[in-house]
């Protein structure tokens, strides 16, 4: 990602409903965000990217499971976020710290911009009539809904009548559809990501009225929820009270209301990102509560696909759900990283099968990067002794394959950048590493260094060898943000001077012929 001037990186997740257990998909955007994080500690330093995930913990699903599950809310909640822990912990997300809503820093944020945004007089009293989807926590006004489904989870509507609070949302409506429009000039980082979702939205704006978002429950509906300040009655609605993570695990507002914090000032770029099933609570809800609020907004919203099981969308309540450990287990962590980056361009749907990742396995990975590894070694092993031939590949002219390879070692940085610093497209990042994992492939393919040898070219394979090794220091390098174990096990067996040759990074998995 890009942004004139930043010289830190804010990356989020979002916070996960903890009434269930984690799934592919939520493993997916937290791969994607640790993926990003890395990449940026790798340019811009360590101490200059904070990466946030957490669990969202309010709500009427929450307290549904937690009855079903006859524990308290409070036990529920400690129970189930242990498994989003470990499961970070497992995949080696890297984040430098993990939000949950029932946590007192939060709570304490929360009202705070609840009062805030009151005082100013964009929270009203009101009296709600219409219809209310439990699973989703959202109203549907009348025009949006067909059969009194809900529009986004196609279940049943229920009617309710009852006394809320209202954010004037209708108020911003002009603003924000100018500050989406304004926000995406061309050669300038894109407020909304992918385009898709960013017309998507405008489209959205564009053809209806913004209702007023009604931000409360009564308490003698649903209790488990943030008190609201300025009534007795009611708990804050989940989504105003989530969203607002993303500015409570960094910062603070002031005696003066003036929200501070040094992951969320002019110098940081703030980067969302989210599945495209909460674009709209991300690209509208969030931007209004923080222009209402008088903080800035981030810079980019980023909605990727979802992940499908036979062309239905994976998730608990379709009862569909793949495990992450499972998949983690039987194939490796870094495969499992590896493939879900690499087989679906990020923002469009994908398909989950194990065949898909079999396929990607035995291809990119063994074939590819683990034989390029292992050969190398092998090679250095045998004709060096294990010792890596000291050589500048700068200072040595190649053949036409070798000149390919070191050129395109030396742009592999940049060509790299142009995809996922820029266009957040990890697949096609990892494509331009592959290109020249294959390359190198093939230079050896073609050099056939056992020629060298027999014709006594001690040079020729001297600066071959050096090359290669170069190759893969610099592919381990690319690739350590996606698959952070394997890029440290070539390091380790690619030390300093001499190799340490281990088994094949990827062995082959065999599977029966049909
Ligand atoms: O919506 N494919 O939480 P949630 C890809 N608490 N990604 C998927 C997915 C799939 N099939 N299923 C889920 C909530 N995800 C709120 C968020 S944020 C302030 C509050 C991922 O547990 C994706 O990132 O339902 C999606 O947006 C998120 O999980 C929804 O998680």
């Amino acid at each position: 990602m890009k942004k004139s001037m930043a010289n830190k990186f804010y990356i989020t997740t979002p916070i996960y409903y903890v009434n269930a257990s984690p799934h592919i998909g939520h493993s997916y955007t937290n791969i994607a965000a640790d993926t990003l994080a890395r990449y940026n500690r790798k340019m811009l330093g360590e101490n200059n990217v904070w990466f946030l995930t957490g669990t969202d913990e309010h709500g009427q699903k929450i307290a549904k499971a937690a009855g079903e599950a006859k524990l308290s809310n409070h036990e529920f909640v400690d129970k189930v976020v242990v498994q989003f822990k470990e499961l970070w912990g497992k995949l080696e997300i890297s984040n430098d710290d993990f939000i949950r809503t029932t946590e007192n820093r939060h709570i304490k944020t929360v009202q705070k911009a609840l009062q805030i945004v009151y005082d100013k007089g964009d929270i009203y009293e009101g009296k709600y009539e219409g219809w209310y989807c439990t699973p989703c926590e959202t109203f549907w006004p009348q025009t949006q809904i067909t059969d009194k489904l809900c529009s986004d989870c196609k279940r049943q509507l229920e009617k309710i009548s009852e006394t809320n609070f209202f954010f004037r949302l209708s108020k911003y409506q002009d603003w924000l559809i100018n500050y989406i429009k304004d926000t995406n000039i061309a050669g300038r980082i894109n407020y909304i990501q992918p385009a898709t979702r960013r017309n998507e939205v405008l489209g959205f704006l564009e053809n209806n009225k913004l209702e007023d978002l009604c931000i409360s429950r009564p308490k003698e509906r649903l209790n488990w929820g943030i008190d609201l300040p300025f009534s007795s009655k009611h708990v804050t609605y989940v989504w105003f009270d989530a969203l607002i993570n993303y500015i409570s695990a960094v910062g603070e507002f002031n005696a003066q209301n003036i929200y501070c914090s040094k992951w969320w000032d002019k110098d940081v770029m703030v980067a969302h990102l989210v599945g495209k099933d909460i674009l709209r609570h991300h690209a509208i809800y969030w931007p209004i509560m923080l222009e209402a609020l008088g903080i800035r907004q981030p810079d980019t919203i980023f909605a990727h696909g979802w992940w499908m099981i036979n062309e239905d969308k994976m998730s608990k309540s379709r009862g569909n759900v793949v495990n992450p450990v499972e998949m983690a287990d039987k194939f490796g962590i870094d495969v499992y990283r590896y493939f879900l980056l690499r087989d679906v361009p990020f923002g469009l749907d994908g398909n989950f099968s194990e065949d898909a990742i079999i396929k990607r396995f035995n291809g990119d990975l063994a074939n590819d990067l683990g034989n390029l590894v292992y050969r190398t070694l092998t090679m250095v092993e045998k004709y060096y002794s294990g010792v890596i031939p000291e050589l500048d590949i700068y200072q040595v002219k190649f053949d036409a394959s070798g000149e390919l390879l070191k050129q395109r070692l030396k742009d592999l940085q940049k060509a790299v950048y142009e995809e996922i610093g820029i266009n957040n497209d990890f697949s096609l990042a990892l494509e331009k590493i592959w290109e020249v994992i294959g390359i190198a492939n093939k230079y050896v393919e073609e050099t056939k260094p056992w020629n060298l040898i027999k014709d006594g070219k001690a040079e020729e394979l001297k600066a071959f060898m050096r090359l290669l090794v170069d190759a893969i220091r610099k592919i381990s390098d690319e690739i350590a943000p996606f698959m952070p174990k394997t890029a440290e096990s070539i390091s380790q067996q690619l030390g300093q001077k001499e190799i340490i040759k281990g088994n094949p990074l990827f062995p082959r998995i065999e599977t029966k012929k049909k």
